[in-house]
């Protein structure tokens, strides 16, 4: 499922941004190497990384932050 619509940035994607250590929406967007554009994914990107700080994300597959 795409979250971002203007990039083609997908929810694993995102996931992947976020356990990189992506910690705002631009800093996922910087890691698949774009920008924001509308701006319509950025509740949803926050929401992502809200959820993936409280080791809740829904995505399928699971997401764990690793902390070093
Ligand atoms: S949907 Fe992400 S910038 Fe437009």
């Amino acid at each position: 499922m795409y979250v971002c619509n203007c990039n083609g940035i997908r929810c694993k994607e995102v996931d992947e941004a976020i356990r990189a250590g992506a910690r705002k929406p631009k800093a996922v967007h910087a890691h698949h190497g774009c920008e924001v554009q509308c701006g319509r994914c950025l509740p949803e990107i926050t929401d992502r990384i809200r959820k993936a700080r409280s080791e809740d994300a829904p995505c399928a597959g699971a997401l764990t932050l690793r902390t070093a």
